[in-house]
């Protein structure tokens, strides 16, 4: 069989046995590349390059190997390879930690953050915080994003910490780790002080989502998704302590996923600017520490 053909034999397989998408593709076809080209030993982003070329024996039984585990487990693919990818890079993963994902990732890279922190602290990040870190993966595109900034990365799962260590070691030395139980768990550490930008992807699925989430949700730490009732467990005391946590002008970027309306249900006052990504208009917010700064400033700017 051609590659190709193995590709959408294992997509229809996938179909079939009612897989779940979401950790780092958005569909059975696009799942099915990589894992027949992972299974095959070559480059995961060259499918057109190699679509026509026959599988030997060997990659064959790899792929039929793969798709197997991936039905009846029902485990994200990362797990199965140890690897995803993240705009570009990629990191270690195993069942520790979620698989690398969040929607930060593309507004880190898009520019949104360096324009909006640009007008409201006029120079890049200084001091960052990758608050719920887990497997460390936004604390790694940051250090690389902002090569001069100090970037801290903090989590409450010390086995979560160990995959974190693990992509930090294999892409930048810049990043330092803790242990701590949210915000407040940073005092008396290296990295307690406010910060330019605190980054953070935290548990937030409510929990009548929790009750019905898919095997492949289910694989991953519940520490990593629940957020209690609405959500907004460890978003709460996070945003009544964010006056304290940032510089003037600084920023939290938070992704909350489908939870918009708990959101906004919960924090009616919250100034949030929305960022936009692939997933949606509404699933990243930026809260500035204080935001009546970015005003200011564009007034100013006026009156000059
Ligand atoms: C959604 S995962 C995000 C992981 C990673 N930042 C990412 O985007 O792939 C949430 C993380 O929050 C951590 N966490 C849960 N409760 C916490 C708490 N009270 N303090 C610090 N971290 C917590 C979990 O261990 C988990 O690693």
């Amino acid at each position: 069989v051609k590659l190709i053909e193995a590709v959408e034999d294992a997509a229809l397989r996938m179909r079939e046995a009612g897989l779940v998408f979401g950790h780092g593709t958005a569909d059975a076809f696009d799942e099915a590349v990589w894992l027949v080209l992972w299974a095959c030993e070559l480059p995961l982003d060259e499918l057109d390059a190699v679509a026509e070329q026959p599988l030997s024996q060997t990659q064959h039984q790899a792929v039929e190997a793969l798709l197997h585990r991936r039905i009846q487990s029902r485990q994200p693919l990362a797990y199965l390879t140890a690897e995803a990818w993240l705009q570009g890079l990629p990191f270690h993963i195993d069942a520790r930690s979620i698989v690398p994902r969040s929607l930060i990732a593309e507004v880190l890279a898009d520019g949104l953050i360096d324009h909006w922190l640009e007008r409201s602290l006029g120079h890049a990040p200084r001091r960052v915080l990758d608050l719920c870190t887990g497997n460390g993966s936004l604390a790694v595109l940051a250090a690389l994003a902002w090569p001069e900034a100090e970037v801290h990365g903090s989590d409450i799962d010390p086995a979560a910490l160990e995959v974190a260590r693990l992509n930090v070691q294999r892409h930048t030395p810049r990043v330092h780790l803790h242990r701590a139980n949210g915000l407040a768990g940073l005092a008396g550490t290296d990295a307690a002080g406010r910060f330019d930008l605190i980054l953070c992807n935290p548990p937030y699925v409510n929990s009548a989502s929790m009750a019905e989430l898919p095997p492949e949700y289910r694989a991953e730490p519940a520490l990593a998704l629940a957020g209690g009732a609405d959500g907004m467990d460890f978003i709460r005391p996070l945003i009544a302590a964010l006056p304290e946590a940032l510089v003037p002008g600084g920023a939290l970027v938070l992704e909350i996923g489908h939870e918009r309306a708990h959101f906004e249900a919960a924090f009616p006052h919250a100034q949030a600017i929305w960022l936009p990504c692939s997933a949606g208009d509404d699933q990243v917010l930026m809260l500035p520490g204080d935001p009546t700064r970015v005003a200011e400033k564009d007034a100013s700017a006026r009156r000059r």
